[in-house]
């Protein structure tokens, strides 16, 4: 199985983009082939000015219709996810996400803004077709330490990101299942 991370953090070192790297790490230990991609990985001003023949985008809209999942995090900017990553998800074809299970995760300065997640970032992932939108998962600052170099996460924080890579796994098997039931079927 594949997955494609996205850190759509506009700043580095980033809390959010860390806990991708675990998650990556954890999934690979999985047998899991993650690919991680981040803001950084693109053109500024391709994703500014709305340059749709950007070639990082191409690549990245080709790996992600070959994945079978994704994880994307962001912090929370404003009660809501970061405006960077809007610019670059506006590029993305309207059924982008078509078949996928995604993740998402957010990290906030303030528990007050958890819900962002899913008043604000998942009616995208919605828009751009994702199959499954697993519940996401939200940390506040204080539970993420040392994500400028290897990060260390809150022991409440490690278990609830663990439980929904679980989570997320068990979603990519029965979505991998269902295919391999309708090309059956349909041959
Ligand atoms: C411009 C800006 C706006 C922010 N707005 C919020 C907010 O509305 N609610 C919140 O809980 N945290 C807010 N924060 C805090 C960030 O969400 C938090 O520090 C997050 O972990 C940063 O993630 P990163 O390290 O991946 O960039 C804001 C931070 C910045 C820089």
């Amino acid at each position: 199985m594949n997955v494609i991370t996205l850190a759509g953090s506009p700043r580095v070192p980033s809390r959010s983009a860390a806990l991708l790297t675990i998650a990556q790490r954890w999934l690979e230990g999985q047998g899991i082939d993650v690919t991680p991609w981040n803001l950084f990985n693109f053109n500024p001003q391709d994703l500014l000015y709305a340059r749709f023949d950007s070639p990082a985008l191409q690549v990245f809209i080709g790996q992600i219709a070959a994945a079978d999942g994704v994880i994307i995090s962001t912090p929370i900017y404003k009660a809501s996810f970061s405006g960077a990553l809007k610019t670059l998800l506006d590029l993305l074809p309207e059924r982008a996400f078509e078949h996928k299970v995604v993740l998402p995760i957010a990290t906030g300065g303030s528990v007050g803004h958890m819900l962002a997640l899913d008043y604000a970032l998942k009616p995208v992932l919605n828009a751009l077709k994702a199959q499954e939108i697993l519940h996401g998962v939200f940390s506040e600052d204080s539970q993420i330490s040392h994500y400028d170099s290897d990060p260390l996460l809150s022991a409440p924080l490690e278990t609830r990101l663990i439980d929904s890579l679980e989570t997320f796994i068990r979603a990519l098997e029965r979505q991998s299942q269902f295919h391999a039931l309708s090309i059956s079927s349909a041959s």
